[in-house]
C-alpha cells in the first residue's frame, strides 16, 4: 500500500514499506513517523498489543531505518483528515547508524555536502514533487497546442548563446566539443519536419555568476514553432506559464503546506493578462523608479525586482537593442536597432523565467549577423542552410526549469530546485 492512499483503507489491515524519519516514545507507546515517497504517516506501536520481539524492534529503530510494517489504519483521534497505522508487526530492513542530518538546524554547506541524504527531508521532497509537476505541466501544455518533443544534442560544435559561457571538452580526433547552452538551433531544424517541437534537457553555462538564480548546469525546455511570429510567441509563453501555475495549484496542495508557500499570489496570476513593456519603456520606467540603469544595458536583479514589485502577474520586456542580444534574433521591421524578442520576468523576485524571440529567417541577414558577431561561419553552415530550403517565419523560447520551480515552491536559492546542483563552487555529490 502507498501512504498517499491511506484514507481509503480505514479499518483495514495493510502493509507499508517505508523509512522512519522521526521517532518519539512515551512509556508504553512508540510513534514512528514514516515516509514512503508518496506521503507521510505516523505509526503507533503499543507495547501491550504487540509481541515482545516487535516491541524490542520498535525501541531499537533509528532515524532513517528502512522498515516493513503491518497494522490497521485508523483515523487520528483529534485531527481531521489525518490517519495513523496501529502496528501489529514490523521488521527492520536496514538499521540506519548515526544518520548525519538531525532535526536541528544545519548550515547550507553541510547540507549541500550531504545532498544525497538531504533530498529525503520533507521540504526537499516537496520541492522534488513540485519540480515533477512543473515538468509535467510543460509537457502537457505543449502537446495541447500541437508541439511534439524532439530533443537536442548536448555535445555541440558551436555556441548558441554567446561564446563567453561555453564549457569545452576534448572530443577524440575532432578537437574540441562544447556542452550545449540551449538546444534552440537544433529544434529550429526540426520544425521543418514536425512544425512545432520542443526539447527538454540539461544545458550548461560557464558563467561565474554566484547568485541565488544561477546554476552552471540547469534544465531548459526550448520550444520552437514554424509560422509563429512575435505576438503569437508571447501568447504561447503566457499560456505555458499559466498552465504551470494551474497544474501546481491543482496538484501540490500538500507540498505548498510543507513549504509554507502562500498560494494567493499564484492564484492571481491566472486572473489577468501578463504586463508588457518594450525595452525602451522599461528603461524609462526603471529610471522613474530610481534605478540608474542606462539605455543599452541589460537589466540587473534589482531592476527586475523594481519592475515587477507592484505587479500581480509576470512582466514581458520585448524588443531589446540588437547589440545586447544573440545573433539569431529577427530585426524589428519598425526599428532596425531592435529585435523581436522578449524576456519574461517573474513576480515575487523570481527573475527572468523565459527568454524568447522570433528568429531571423532571411539567409543574407542571418549571415550578416554571424559575421558581425565574428562567429565561425563554417560551423554555422548547417544552421544557415535552414534559410535556404523553405525558410519560414518562426519563433521560440526557452524556460529555465529551476527558475520556474524556485518561483512555484517559493524557494530562496535555486540550488534546492534541482536534485544535484552544479554551481561555480560545487560539483559534489
Ligand atoms: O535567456 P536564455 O539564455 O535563452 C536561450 O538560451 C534561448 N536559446 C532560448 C530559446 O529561445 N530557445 O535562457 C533561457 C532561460 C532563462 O530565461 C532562464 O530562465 C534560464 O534559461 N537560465 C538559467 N537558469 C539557471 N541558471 C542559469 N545560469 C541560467 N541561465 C539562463
Ligand atoms: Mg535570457
Amino acid at each position: 500500500m502507498f501512504i498517499k492512499n491511506i484514507s481509503q483503507q480505514v479499518g483495514q489491515e495493510v502493509e507499508i514499506k517505508a523509512w522512519v524519519y522521526n521517532k518519539r516514545s512515551s512509556g508504553s507507546l512508540t510513534f514512528l513517523e514514516l515516509r514512503d515517497g508518496t506521503g507521510f504517516v505516523q505509526a503507533v506501536v503499543a507495547k501491550n498489543s504487540v509481541t515482545e520481539q516487535v516491541w524490542e524492534m520498535a525501541e531499537k529503530i533509528t532515524q532513517e531505518s528502512s522498515v516493513i510494517l503491518q497494522g490497521i489504519v485508523s483515523k487520528h483521534p483529534k485531527q481531521e483528515d489525518v490517519y495513523e497505522l496501529q502496528v501489529n508487526n514490523l521488521s527492520i530492513i536496514n538499521l540506519s547508524v548515526d544518520y548525519p542530518i538531525s532535526n536541528k538546524e544545519h548550515g547550507p554547506e553541510f547540507l549541500l555536502e550531504n545532498r544525497h541524504l538531504w533530498l529525503r527531508s520533507k521540504k526537499q521532497w516537496a520541492i522534488l514533487h513540485i519540480r515533477d509537476m512543473v515538468e509535467t505541466a510543460i509537457n502537457e501544455y505543449l502537446h495541447s497546442v500541437n508541439f511534439i518533443r524532439t530533443d537536442s544534442p548536448i555535445f555541440t560544435p558551436n555556441a548558441c548563446e554567446g561564446t563567453t559561457t561555453l564549457f569545452s571538452v576534448p572530443y577524440f580526433d575532432l578537437g574540441e566539443a562544447f556542452l550545449s547552452q540551449s538546444g534552440q538551433l537544433y529544434i529550429e531544424a526540426a520544425i521543418a519536419s514536425v512544425g512545432r517541437c520542443y526539447d527538454f534537457g540539461p544545458v550548461f553555462r560557464a558563467e561565474k555568476s554566484v547568485t541565488k538564480r544561477h546554476l552552471t548546469e540547469f534544465w531548459m525546455m526550448d520550444a520552437e514553432a514554424a509560422f509563429v511570429e512575435h505576438e503569437e510567441n508571447l501568447a504561447i509563453q503566457e499560456g505555458l506559464v499559466k498552465a504551470i501555475v494551474k497544474k501546481c495549484l491543482d496538484n501540490c496542495t500538500q507540498e505548498f503546506v510543507i513549504l509554507e508557500r502562500n498560494t494567493e499570489t499564484l492564484k492571481k496570476v491566472l486572473e489577468k493578462p501578463f504586463v508588457r513593456y518594450t525595452y525602451d519603456d522599461a528603461i524609462i520606467k526603471l529610471n522613474e523608479l530610481g534605478s540608474d540603469i542606462k539605455h543599452g544595458e541589460d537589466l540587473g536583479n534589482d531592476d527586475e525586482g523594481l519592475l515587477t514589485k507592484d505587479s500581480d502577474v509576470p512582466v514581458f520586456i520585448e524588443k531589446w537593442p540588437k547589440a545586447i542580444k544573440p545573433f539569431y534574433m529577427k530585426i524589428d521591421p519598425e526599428n532596425s536597432a531592435r529585435v523581436l524578442n522578449d524576456d519574461l520576468i517573474g513576480i515575487e523576485g523570481s527573475g527572468e523565467l523565459i527568454g524568447g524571440s522570433q528568429r531571423e529567417d532571411n539567409f543574407d541577414l542571418l549571415l550578416e549577423r554571424i559575421r558581425e558577431e565574428h562567429l565561425p561561419e563554417a560551423e554555422y553552415s548547417w544552421y544557415t542552410d535552414l534559410r535556404k530550403y523553405g525558410s519560414v517565419p518562426h519563433s521560440g523560447f526557452g524556460i529555465g526549469v529551476e527558475r520556474a520551480v524556485r518561483w512555484m515552491a517559493g524557494i530562496e536559492h535555486i540550488r534546492e530546485c534541482i536534485p544535484f546542483p552544479r554551481m561555480v563552487n560545487r560539483l559534489k555529490p
